[in-house]
C-alpha cells in the first residue's frame, strides 16, 4: 500500500508543481493576507491545493485531507493526506524559484503528535528537484537515494532555519539567530520549510530548527530527512510540532538543541 501512495503523492505533486510553474509565469499576486500582513495567499495557493484535493478523492475518495488553504476534511479510511500546495508562498510572490507542492500521507489522527507517515514528496517546479520517502523504502532526490550529511562540530555545521510571521515570534527568533552565529559555519533561511528538510535529507544542510510550523509545512519533509538518516523530533522526546522542530544527524542535534537551550529556545 505504502508504495502506491507514495506513486500517488508523487504524481499529484508533480501536476501541481507545474500548474504552480504556469501560473508563476503569468504573474502573482496576493489575494489575501492570513494571521497578518507578511503572511499571504495567492491566488495559485488555491487553486494548486484545489486540483491536489481533487486528484485525492478521485482516486482516494474514503481518505481525509488537511490542506494549509481548505483546512481538513475528514475521511473513513483512517489515512489522511497533508498537504502545502506551496511551500515558500513569500518567494513565489517574489519570483525566487524556491518553493514546493508538499505532500505527505499519514495513518492516524492527523496531528503530528500521533500520526505515523506512510509517504511524502516534496516538489520543486522552478528547478524540477523531486525529493521523495517511504515509509522503510529510504529517501530519493529523483531516482537517486539520498543521505544526511555526515556528523560534523558546531562550528562548521550549515544551519537552517525559519522565522515566523508573528513580530513578536521573530524578535525571539533574530536573538537566537545572533546567538548561533559566532558559533555555527552559517545560518540558511531558504524560505521553505519542506525544502529545508529535504535539504538536511539531501546533505545540503547540516541540521535544521524552526518554532511555529504548521503540520503541512513539515509533513513530507520530516519523513523524507527521516528516511535519510535524520533525527527529526521537537524538544527532547516530543515528536515535531508547532512547538519546535529540529532535524539532522543525531550527533549534531544533540549539540545544537543544548546550545538553542541555552539561548532561550
Ligand atoms: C512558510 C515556509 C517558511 C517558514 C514559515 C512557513 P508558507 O510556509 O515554510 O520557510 O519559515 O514558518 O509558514 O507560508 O510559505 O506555506
Amino acid at each position: 500500500m505504502t508504495t502506491e501512495l507514495l506513486d500517488l503523492a508523487r504524481s499529484i505533486a508533480l501536476e501541481a508543481g507545474e500548474l504552480a510553474a504556469a501560473r508563476r509565469r503569468e504573474g502573482v499576486e496576493v489575494a489575501a493576507t492570513k494571521s497578518n500582513i507578511v503572511d499571504v495567499v495567492t491566488a495559485a495557493d488555491r487553486e494548486v491545493e484545489e486540483l491536489v484535493r481533487t486528484r485525492i478523492a478521485e482516486a482516494r475518495p474514503y481518505d481525509g485531507i488537511l490542506g494549509e488553504e481548505g483546512g481538513v476534511s475528514g475521511g473513513s479510511s483512517g489515512v489522511t493526506w497533508v498537504v502545502d500546495p506551496i511551500d515558500g508562498t513569500v518567494n513565489y510572490l517574489y519570483g525566487i524559484p524556491h518553493y514546493a507542492v508538499s505532500i505527505a500521507v499519514v495513518e492516524g489522527e492527523p496531528d503530528p503528535a500521533t500520526w505515523t507517515a506512510l509517504a511524502g514528496a516534496v516538489f520543486n517546479p522552478a528547478n524540477g528537484e523531486l525529493f521523495t520517502a517511504s515509509r522503510g523504502g529510504g529517501a530519493r532526490l529523483g531516482d537517486r537515494a539520498i543521505r544526511v550529511a555526515d556528523p560534523t562540530p558546531l562550528e562548521q555545521a550549515l544551519v537552517g532555519t525559519g522565522f515566523a510571521y508573528d513580530a513578536g515570534v521573530r524578535r525571539e527568533q533574530g536573538a537566537v539567530a545572533a546567538g548561533l552565529l559566532p558559533i555555527v559555519r552559517d545560518i540558511r533561511r531558504g524560505g521553505t520549510a519542506a525544502l529545508d528538510l529535504a535539504y538536511v535529507a539531501a546533505g545540503r544542510l547540516n541540521v535544521y530548527f524552526e518554532r511555529t510550523l504548521n503540520p503541512w509545512d513539515h509533513a513530507a519533509g520530516a519523513l523524507i530527512a527521516q528516511e535519510a538518516g535524520a533525527v527529526v523530533k521537537g524538544r527532547g522526546d516530543a515528536h515535531p510540532s508547532s512547538e519546535f522542530i529540529i532535524a539532522g544527524h543525531p550527533e549534531v542535534v544533540e549539540p545544537l538543541e543544548e546550545l538553542l537551550a541555552s539561548l532561550g529556545v
